[in-house]
Protein backbone atom coordinates (compact mmCIF):
# COMPACT_ATOMS: atom_id res chain seq x y z
CA UNK A 1 0.00 0.00 0.00
CA UNK A 2 1.50 3.45 -1.01
CA UNK A 3 0.92 6.09 2.01
CA UNK A 4 0.13 9.45 0.80
CA UNK A 5 2.86 11.50 -0.15
CA UNK A 6 3.18 14.62 2.08
CA UNK A 7 5.73 16.30 3.83
CA UNK A 8 5.79 14.65 6.92
CA UNK A 9 7.03 11.55 4.67
CA UNK A 10 10.45 13.68 4.60
CA UNK A 11 10.92 13.36 8.15
CA UNK A 12 12.61 9.89 7.82
CA UNK A 13 12.73 8.88 11.69
CA UNK A 14 14.92 6.38 13.11
CA UNK A 15 13.81 3.37 14.36
CA UNK A 16 14.88 1.43 17.47
CA UNK A 17 14.29 -2.01 15.93
CA UNK A 18 17.38 -1.87 13.39
CA UNK A 19 17.11 -2.97 10.05
CA UNK A 20 15.37 -6.68 9.30
CA UNK A 21 17.07 -9.41 9.28
CA UNK A 22 14.98 -12.05 6.94
CA UNK A 23 13.48 -9.97 3.38
CA UNK A 24 11.97 -11.46 0.74
CA UNK A 25 11.61 -9.53 -2.87
CA UNK A 26 13.18 -6.26 -3.56
CA UNK A 27 12.19 -3.36 -1.91
CA UNK A 28 12.55 -1.32 -5.26
CA UNK A 29 9.96 -3.57 -7.01
CA UNK A 30 7.84 -1.20 -5.15
CA UNK A 31 8.42 1.96 -6.36
CA UNK A 32 6.24 1.99 -9.31
CA UNK A 33 6.41 4.47 -12.13
CA UNK A 34 3.12 7.09 -12.40
CA UNK A 35 1.56 6.42 -9.36
CA UNK A 36 2.52 10.26 -7.50
CA UNK A 37 0.29 12.42 -9.75
CA UNK A 38 1.22 15.71 -10.67
CA UNK A 39 -1.25 17.72 -8.68
CA UNK A 40 0.14 16.32 -5.65
CA UNK A 41 3.57 16.92 -6.73
CA UNK A 42 2.80 20.62 -7.31
CA UNK A 43 1.07 20.64 -3.96
CA UNK A 44 4.26 19.11 -2.14
CA UNK A 45 6.41 21.86 -4.37
CA UNK A 46 3.57 24.70 -3.07
CA UNK A 47 4.59 23.66 0.59
CA UNK A 48 6.93 26.43 2.33
CA UNK A 49 8.73 23.46 3.85
CA UNK A 50 10.44 22.10 0.33
CA UNK A 51 12.36 24.99 0.19
CA UNK A 52 13.33 24.61 3.95
CA UNK A 53 16.82 23.15 4.96
CA UNK A 54 16.56 20.16 6.00
CA UNK A 55 16.68 18.91 9.72
CA UNK A 56 18.89 16.36 10.57
CA UNK A 57 18.22 14.13 13.41
CA UNK A 58 20.71 14.17 16.81
CA UNK A 59 21.86 10.53 17.01
CA UNK A 60 23.92 8.88 19.35
CA UNK A 61 27.80 8.76 18.58
CA UNK A 62 27.57 10.84 15.64
CA UNK A 63 29.03 14.26 15.30
CA UNK A 64 26.31 17.01 16.16
CA UNK A 65 26.82 19.60 14.04
CA UNK A 66 25.76 17.28 11.22
CA UNK A 67 24.85 19.83 8.76
CA UNK A 68 28.15 20.76 8.47
CA UNK A 69 29.13 18.30 6.59
CA UNK A 70 27.15 18.99 3.89
CA UNK A 71 29.00 20.49 0.97
CA UNK A 72 28.71 24.20 0.47
CA UNK A 73 27.88 23.60 -3.09
CA UNK A 74 24.69 21.12 -2.54
CA UNK A 75 22.78 22.41 0.50
CA UNK A 76 19.79 20.26 1.64
CA UNK A 77 16.56 21.24 1.39
CA UNK A 78 13.44 18.81 2.21
CA UNK A 79 12.10 19.35 -1.72
CA UNK A 80 15.77 17.79 -2.78
CA UNK A 81 15.78 15.01 -0.52
CA UNK A 82 12.45 13.90 -1.57
CA UNK A 83 13.89 14.07 -5.01
CA UNK A 84 16.47 12.15 -4.21
CA UNK A 85 15.03 9.74 -2.65
CA UNK A 86 12.30 8.98 -5.51
CA UNK A 87 15.78 8.92 -8.00
CA UNK A 88 17.50 6.35 -5.55
CA UNK A 89 14.26 3.67 -5.83
CA UNK A 90 13.72 4.42 -9.89
CA UNK A 91 14.59 2.07 -12.38
CA UNK A 92 14.18 3.89 -15.47
CA UNK A 93 17.98 5.05 -14.40
CA UNK A 94 18.68 1.80 -15.58
CA UNK A 95 18.47 0.84 -19.35
CA UNK A 96 16.01 -1.73 -19.54
CA UNK A 97 14.39 0.02 -16.62
CA UNK A 98 15.25 -3.24 -14.33
CA UNK A 99 17.91 -1.65 -11.49
CA UNK A 100 17.82 1.13 -9.43
CA UNK A 101 20.40 2.27 -7.06
CA UNK A 102 18.16 0.18 -4.19
CA UNK A 103 18.73 -2.96 -6.07
CA UNK A 104 22.07 -2.97 -4.94
CA UNK A 105 21.78 -0.81 -1.59
CA UNK A 106 18.80 -1.81 -0.35
CA UNK A 107 17.77 -0.57 2.50
CA UNK A 108 16.15 -3.85 4.03
CA UNK A 109 19.53 -5.58 4.00
CA UNK A 110 21.11 -3.13 5.50
CA UNK A 111 21.47 -0.69 2.48
CA UNK A 112 23.49 -3.26 0.10
CA UNK A 113 22.37 -6.63 -1.34
CA UNK A 114 23.89 -8.71 1.36
CA UNK A 115 25.88 -10.63 -2.19
CA UNK A 116 29.75 -11.43 -2.36
CA UNK A 117 29.62 -8.99 -5.37
CA UNK A 118 26.86 -7.04 -7.27
CA UNK A 119 24.27 -8.13 -10.19
CA UNK A 120 23.53 -5.00 -12.10
CA UNK A 121 21.56 -4.88 -15.92
CA UNK A 122 20.92 -8.32 -17.86
CA UNK A 123 22.46 -10.45 -15.04
CA UNK A 124 25.74 -9.25 -15.12
CA UNK A 125 27.76 -10.10 -12.36
CA UNK A 126 30.26 -6.50 -10.83
CA UNK A 127 34.06 -7.52 -9.28
CA UNK A 128 33.68 -5.69 -6.09
CA UNK A 129 30.92 -6.41 -3.39
CA UNK A 130 28.53 -3.39 -2.76
CA UNK A 131 29.06 -1.11 0.35
CA UNK A 132 26.64 0.27 2.30
CA UNK A 133 25.67 3.70 1.73
CA UNK A 134 24.57 4.45 5.75
CA UNK A 135 26.44 7.31 7.11
CA UNK A 136 28.28 8.42 3.96
CA UNK A 137 27.64 11.59 4.52
CA UNK A 138 30.97 11.41 6.74
CA UNK A 139 32.95 9.56 3.84
CA UNK A 140 36.12 11.47 2.44
CA UNK A 141 36.25 9.40 -0.56
CA UNK A 142 33.88 7.21 -2.07
CA UNK A 143 34.44 3.53 -3.30
CA UNK A 144 36.69 1.02 -2.41
CA UNK A 145 39.35 2.51 -3.67
CA UNK A 146 38.14 6.02 -3.19
CA UNK A 147 38.11 6.52 -6.92
CA UNK A 148 35.31 9.47 -6.29
CA UNK A 149 36.15 12.88 -4.27
CA UNK A 150 32.27 13.14 -3.52
CA UNK A 151 28.89 11.55 -3.08
CA UNK A 152 27.92 13.66 -6.38
CA UNK A 153 30.42 12.34 -8.19
CA UNK A 154 29.72 8.60 -7.41
CA UNK A 155 25.84 8.88 -8.19
CA UNK A 156 26.60 9.31 -11.59
CA UNK A 157 29.07 6.33 -12.30
CA UNK A 158 26.82 3.26 -11.54
CA UNK A 159 24.10 4.87 -14.23
CA UNK A 160 26.63 4.86 -17.40
CA UNK A 161 28.58 1.49 -15.74
CA UNK A 162 27.60 -1.14 -18.16
CA UNK A 163 27.13 -3.60 -15.80
CA UNK A 164 25.55 -1.82 -13.21
CA UNK A 165 22.65 -0.01 -15.29
CA UNK A 166 24.24 -0.05 -18.85
CA UNK A 167 23.15 3.35 -19.35
CA UNK A 168 24.36 6.86 -20.46
CA UNK A 169 23.79 9.84 -19.00
CA UNK A 170 22.18 11.76 -22.10
CA UNK A 171 19.69 9.04 -22.52
CA UNK A 172 18.65 8.84 -18.65
CA UNK A 173 17.85 12.80 -18.86
CA UNK A 174 16.69 12.41 -22.28
CA UNK A 175 14.07 9.91 -20.57
CA UNK A 176 13.41 11.57 -17.14
CA UNK A 177 12.62 14.55 -19.02
CA UNK A 178 9.31 13.29 -20.02
CA UNK A 179 8.45 12.01 -17.49
CA UNK A 180 6.24 15.87 -16.48
CA UNK A 181 6.62 14.90 -11.91
CA UNK A 182 10.42 14.84 -12.43
CA UNK A 183 10.88 17.84 -14.68
CA UNK A 184 8.27 20.14 -12.28
CA UNK A 185 10.92 18.98 -9.39
CA UNK A 186 13.84 19.73 -10.91
CA UNK A 187 12.52 23.22 -12.34
CA UNK A 188 11.91 23.99 -8.77
CA UNK A 189 15.11 22.63 -7.00
CA UNK A 190 17.43 23.58 -9.45
CA UNK A 191 15.52 26.00 -12.12
CA UNK A 192 16.61 23.31 -14.81
CA UNK A 193 15.26 20.93 -16.99
CA UNK A 194 16.47 17.27 -16.02
CA UNK A 195 20.47 17.95 -15.93
CA UNK A 196 22.82 15.28 -15.10
CA UNK A 197 24.05 17.32 -12.00
CA UNK A 198 21.07 17.90 -11.00
CA UNK A 199 20.33 14.56 -10.96
CA UNK A 200 23.93 13.60 -8.88
CA UNK A 201 23.21 16.50 -6.33
CA UNK A 202 19.47 15.29 -5.32
CA UNK A 203 20.42 11.54 -5.08
CA UNK A 204 23.83 12.74 -3.05
CA UNK A 205 21.49 14.30 -0.88
CA UNK A 206 19.32 11.75 -0.09
CA UNK A 207 22.38 9.64 1.17
CA UNK A 208 23.00 11.61 3.03
CA UNK A 209 20.02 11.11 5.17
CA UNK A 210 20.87 8.14 5.66
CA UNK A 211 22.29 7.71 9.23
CA UNK A 212 23.34 5.23 11.64
CA UNK A 213 23.45 5.89 15.44
CA UNK A 214 22.85 5.06 18.96
CA UNK A 215 24.04 1.26 19.16
CA UNK A 216 25.51 0.27 22.40
CA UNK A 217 28.93 0.76 21.70
CA UNK A 218 28.11 4.62 21.29
CA UNK A 219 25.61 4.22 24.86
CA UNK A 220 28.89 2.75 26.69
CA UNK A 221 31.22 5.52 25.16
CA UNK A 222 29.23 8.47 26.62
CA UNK A 223 29.06 6.59 29.94
CA UNK A 224 32.11 5.00 30.14
CA UNK A 225 33.93 8.37 31.97
CA UNK A 226 31.36 8.02 34.85
CA UNK A 227 31.78 4.05 35.33
CA UNK A 228 33.85 4.53 38.09
CA UNK A 229 32.45 8.15 39.57
CA UNK A 230 31.39 8.65 43.08
CA UNK A 231 28.01 10.63 42.78
CA UNK A 232 28.35 11.84 46.49
CA UNK A 233 31.76 13.55 45.66
CA UNK A 234 29.87 15.96 42.68
CA UNK A 235 28.20 19.09 43.78
CA UNK A 236 27.11 19.98 40.84
CA UNK A 237 23.66 19.38 40.21
CA UNK A 238 23.78 19.49 36.42
CA UNK A 239 26.58 17.23 36.11
CA UNK A 240 25.19 14.71 38.24
CA UNK A 241 22.33 14.73 35.96
CA UNK A 242 24.23 14.46 32.84
CA UNK A 243 26.21 11.51 34.78
CA UNK A 244 23.27 9.81 35.39
CA UNK A 245 21.17 10.11 32.24
CA UNK A 246 24.63 8.72 29.94
CA UNK A 247 24.91 5.92 32.97
CA UNK A 248 21.15 5.22 32.33
CA UNK A 249 21.01 4.76 28.85
CA UNK A 250 24.63 2.60 28.86
CA UNK A 251 22.28 0.52 31.80
CA UNK A 252 19.27 -0.34 29.18
CA UNK A 253 21.76 -1.34 26.17
CA UNK A 254 24.25 -2.86 28.19
CA UNK A 255 26.27 -5.04 26.36
CA UNK A 256 26.97 -8.70 26.71
CA UNK A 257 30.34 -9.44 29.02
CA UNK A 258 31.55 -11.39 25.54
CA UNK A 259 30.81 -8.05 23.40
CA UNK A 260 32.48 -6.19 26.40
CA UNK A 261 35.39 -8.28 26.14
CA UNK A 262 35.61 -8.19 22.47
CA UNK A 263 35.69 -4.37 22.82
CA UNK A 264 38.52 -4.02 24.83
CA UNK A 265 40.59 -6.61 22.74
CA UNK A 266 38.97 -4.31 19.50
CA UNK A 267 40.76 -1.28 21.01
CA UNK A 268 43.67 -2.94 22.22
CA UNK A 269 45.39 -6.13 22.05
CA UNK A 270 43.75 -6.87 18.35
CA UNK A 271 44.55 -3.22 17.48
CA UNK A 272 41.41 -2.78 15.87
CA UNK A 273 41.13 0.59 15.80
CA UNK A 274 44.79 1.29 14.42
CA UNK A 275 42.67 1.93 11.36
CA UNK A 276 38.65 1.62 12.39
CA UNK A 277 38.22 4.89 14.96
CA UNK A 278 36.56 7.76 15.25
CA UNK A 279 32.62 8.16 15.27
CA UNK A 280 31.85 6.00 11.93
CA UNK A 281 34.85 3.41 12.78
CA UNK A 282 36.86 4.35 9.57
CA UNK A 283 40.14 6.50 9.19
CA UNK A 284 39.04 6.87 5.78
CA UNK A 285 42.30 5.27 4.81
CA UNK A 286 43.80 3.08 2.29
CA UNK A 287 45.75 -0.38 3.43
CA UNK A 288 46.50 -3.57 2.20
CA UNK A 289 45.10 -6.00 4.49
CA UNK A 290 45.85 -9.21 2.83
CA UNK A 291 42.57 -9.79 1.29
CA UNK A 292 43.22 -10.48 -2.48
CA UNK A 293 46.50 -9.11 -3.16
CA UNK A 294 45.92 -9.16 -7.28
CA UNK A 295 43.01 -6.44 -6.95
CA UNK A 296 44.98 -3.14 -8.09
CA UNK A 297 42.81 -1.29 -5.38
CA UNK A 298 44.12 2.29 -4.50
CA UNK A 299 47.04 2.00 -6.81
CA UNK A 300 44.75 2.14 -10.10
CA UNK A 301 43.71 5.85 -8.68
CA UNK A 302 47.27 6.89 -7.57
CA UNK A 303 49.20 5.11 -9.94
CA UNK A 304 51.69 3.99 -6.98
CA UNK A 305 52.48 0.38 -6.80
CA UNK A 306 53.16 0.90 -3.35
CA UNK A 307 49.17 0.60 -2.77
CA UNK A 308 48.51 -2.10 -4.58
CA UNK A 309 45.67 -4.34 -3.32
CA UNK A 310 44.97 -1.11 -0.90
CA UNK A 311 41.41 -0.63 0.02
CA UNK A 312 39.33 1.92 2.20
CA UNK A 313 38.93 1.06 5.70
CA UNK A 314 35.05 0.65 5.95
CA UNK A 315 32.87 1.71 8.22
CA UNK A 316 31.55 -1.11 10.92
CA UNK A 317 28.28 -0.08 12.04
CA UNK A 318 25.87 -2.62 11.32
CA UNK A 319 28.25 -4.91 9.71
CA UNK A 320 26.79 -7.41 10.89
CA UNK A 321 23.73 -6.64 8.55
CA UNK A 322 25.88 -6.63 5.55
CA UNK A 323 27.71 -10.29 5.36
CA UNK A 324 29.96 -11.21 3.31
CA UNK A 325 32.81 -9.21 3.86
CA UNK A 326 35.48 -7.02 2.04
CA UNK A 327 35.94 -5.76 -1.17
CA UNK A 328 35.15 -9.09 -2.95
CA UNK A 329 32.71 -10.65 -0.52
CA UNK A 330 35.59 -13.44 0.09
CA UNK A 331 34.77 -13.97 3.49
CA UNK A 332 31.42 -15.16 5.26
CA UNK A 333 31.39 -14.42 9.09
CA UNK A 334 32.48 -11.87 11.04
CA UNK A 335 33.88 -15.19 12.92
CA UNK A 336 36.29 -15.31 9.61
CA UNK A 337 36.90 -11.71 9.52
CA UNK A 338 38.62 -11.88 13.27
CA UNK A 339 40.41 -15.26 11.65
CA UNK A 340 41.93 -13.32 8.74
CA UNK A 341 43.60 -10.53 10.93
CA UNK A 342 44.72 -12.81 13.75
CA UNK A 343 46.80 -14.74 11.25
CA UNK A 344 47.72 -11.94 9.81
CA UNK A 345 46.28 -11.32 6.50
CA UNK A 346 47.70 -13.03 3.94
CA UNK A 347 50.93 -12.59 3.39
CA UNK A 348 52.28 -10.06 -0.05
CA UNK A 349 54.65 -7.34 -1.17
CA UNK A 350 52.55 -4.67 0.10
CA UNK A 351 51.04 -5.92 2.77
CA UNK A 352 50.52 -3.38 5.88
CA UNK A 353 52.87 -3.30 8.91
CA UNK A 354 49.66 -2.77 10.81
CA UNK A 355 48.72 -6.32 10.02
CA UNK A 356 50.38 -9.00 11.98
CA UNK A 357 48.94 -12.02 13.93
CA UNK A 358 47.40 -11.21 16.98
CA UNK A 359 47.27 -14.24 18.76
CA UNK A 360 44.14 -14.09 19.84
CA UNK A 361 42.57 -16.96 21.78
CA UNK A 362 39.89 -18.91 20.13
CA UNK A 363 37.72 -17.53 23.40
CA UNK A 364 39.13 -14.13 22.22
CA UNK A 365 38.40 -14.45 18.55
CA UNK A 366 34.87 -15.80 19.69
CA UNK A 367 34.54 -12.16 21.44
CA UNK A 368 35.80 -9.48 18.83
CA UNK A 369 33.02 -10.92 16.38
CA UNK A 370 30.43 -10.48 19.44
CA UNK A 371 31.32 -6.57 19.59
CA UNK A 372 30.97 -6.23 16.26
CA UNK A 373 27.62 -7.97 15.70
CA UNK A 374 25.72 -7.16 19.29
CA UNK A 375 27.60 -3.52 19.64
CA UNK A 376 28.00 -2.10 16.25
CA UNK A 377 24.43 -2.81 15.12
CA UNK A 378 21.99 0.57 16.11
CA UNK A 379 19.08 2.39 14.43
CA UNK A 380 19.51 3.24 10.64
CA UNK A 381 17.05 5.93 9.17
CA UNK A 382 14.15 4.25 8.01
CA UNK A 383 12.52 5.44 4.68
CA UNK A 384 9.35 4.72 2.83
CA UNK A 385 9.51 3.46 -0.83
CA UNK A 386 8.69 6.33 -2.67
CA UNK A 387 5.74 6.66 -5.13
CA UNK A 388 7.13 7.79 -8.20
CA UNK A 389 6.34 10.32 -10.88
C1 LIG B 1 24.60 -3.36 -9.91
C2 LIG B 1 24.74 -2.98 -8.52
C3 LIG B 1 24.84 -1.50 -8.18
C4 LIG B 1 24.00 -0.48 -8.54
C5 LIG B 1 22.80 -0.55 -9.47
C6 LIG B 1 24.47 0.69 -7.86
N1 LIG B 1 25.56 0.39 -7.09
FE1 LIG B 1 26.52 1.63 -5.81
N2 LIG B 1 28.00 0.29 -5.61
C7 LIG B 1 27.99 -0.99 -6.11
C8 LIG B 1 29.28 -1.59 -5.94
C9 LIG B 1 29.70 -3.00 -6.37
C10 LIG B 1 30.09 -0.61 -5.33
C11 LIG B 1 31.58 -0.72 -4.98
C12 LIG B 1 32.36 -0.54 -6.26
C13 LIG B 1 33.79 -0.18 -6.04
O1 LIG B 1 34.15 0.30 -4.96
O2 LIG B 1 34.58 -0.35 -6.97
C14 LIG B 1 29.23 0.55 -5.11
C15 LIG B 1 29.63 1.72 -4.45
C16 LIG B 1 28.76 2.74 -4.12
C17 LIG B 1 29.05 3.83 -3.21
C18 LIG B 1 30.35 4.04 -2.45
C19 LIG B 1 30.21 3.63 -1.02
C20 LIG B 1 31.50 3.70 -0.28
O3 LIG B 1 31.52 3.27 0.88
O4 LIG B 1 32.52 4.14 -0.81
C21 LIG B 1 27.93 4.62 -3.15
C22 LIG B 1 27.74 5.86 -2.32
C23 LIG B 1 26.96 4.04 -4.06
N3 LIG B 1 27.49 2.90 -4.61
C24 LIG B 1 25.74 4.60 -4.36
C25 LIG B 1 24.97 4.20 -5.47
C26 LIG B 1 23.93 4.99 -6.08
C27 LIG B 1 23.51 6.38 -5.65
C28 LIG B 1 23.42 4.26 -7.13
C29 LIG B 1 22.34 4.65 -8.12
C30 LIG B 1 22.64 5.78 -8.94
C31 LIG B 1 24.15 2.99 -7.12
N4 LIG B 1 25.10 3.02 -6.13
C32 LIG B 1 23.89 1.94 -7.98
C33 LIG B 1 26.91 -1.62 -6.70
C34 LIG B 1 25.84 -0.93 -7.27
C1 LIG C 1 45.55 -1.67 8.68
C2 LIG C 1 44.21 -1.16 8.88
C3 LIG C 1 43.17 -2.12 9.45
C4 LIG C 1 43.21 -2.82 10.64
C5 LIG C 1 44.31 -2.86 11.68
C6 LIG C 1 41.96 -3.52 10.73
N1 LIG C 1 41.19 -3.26 9.63
FE1 LIG C 1 39.37 -4.05 9.23
N2 LIG C 1 39.47 -3.29 7.34
C7 LIG C 1 40.45 -2.47 6.86
C8 LIG C 1 40.32 -2.34 5.43
C9 LIG C 1 41.22 -1.52 4.53
C10 LIG C 1 39.23 -3.14 5.05
C11 LIG C 1 38.73 -3.42 3.63
C12 LIG C 1 39.72 -4.39 3.02
C13 LIG C 1 39.33 -5.06 1.73
O1 LIG C 1 38.16 -5.12 1.39
O2 LIG C 1 40.24 -5.56 1.06
C14 LIG C 1 38.70 -3.71 6.29
C15 LIG C 1 37.57 -4.50 6.37
C16 LIG C 1 37.03 -4.98 7.54
C17 LIG C 1 35.75 -5.65 7.66
C18 LIG C 1 34.79 -5.93 6.51
C19 LIG C 1 33.98 -4.71 6.21
C20 LIG C 1 33.04 -4.85 5.05
O3 LIG C 1 32.23 -3.92 4.86
O4 LIG C 1 33.10 -5.82 4.29
C21 LIG C 1 35.57 -5.96 8.98
C22 LIG C 1 34.38 -6.66 9.58
C23 LIG C 1 36.75 -5.51 9.69
N3 LIG C 1 37.60 -4.90 8.79
C24 LIG C 1 36.98 -5.66 11.04
C25 LIG C 1 38.22 -5.49 11.63
C26 LIG C 1 38.60 -6.01 12.92
C27 LIG C 1 37.70 -6.79 13.82
C28 LIG C 1 39.90 -5.68 13.10
C29 LIG C 1 40.80 -6.06 14.26
C30 LIG C 1 40.93 -7.49 14.48
C31 LIG C 1 40.34 -4.91 11.94
N4 LIG C 1 39.29 -4.82 11.06
C32 LIG C 1 41.61 -4.36 11.77
C33 LIG C 1 41.46 -1.90 7.61
C34 LIG C 1 41.88 -2.41 8.83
Amino acid sequence: MYRPLTLLSLLFLATTAGAQHQVSGRLDDRAVPGTLPLEEIRAMLADAAATKPYEFPTLPGLPEDLASFVPADNPMTNAKVELGRQLYFDKRLSRDGTVSCATCHDPARGWTDTSPVSTGIAAQKGGRSAPTVTNRLFGKTQFWDGRAASLEEQALGPIANPVEMGFTHDEAIERLNQVKGYVVQFAAVFGTPVTADGIAKAIAAFERTILSGGNKNDYYEAAERWFDWDEASEDDAEVRALANRALDLEAQHRMSPSAERGRALFFGKASCSACHVGADLTDEMFHNIGVQPDDPGRSAVTGDAAHTGAFKTPSLRNIALTAPYMHDGSLKTLVEVVEHYNKGGTPNDHLSEKIFPLKLTPQEVQDVARFMEEALTGPVTEVEVPRLP
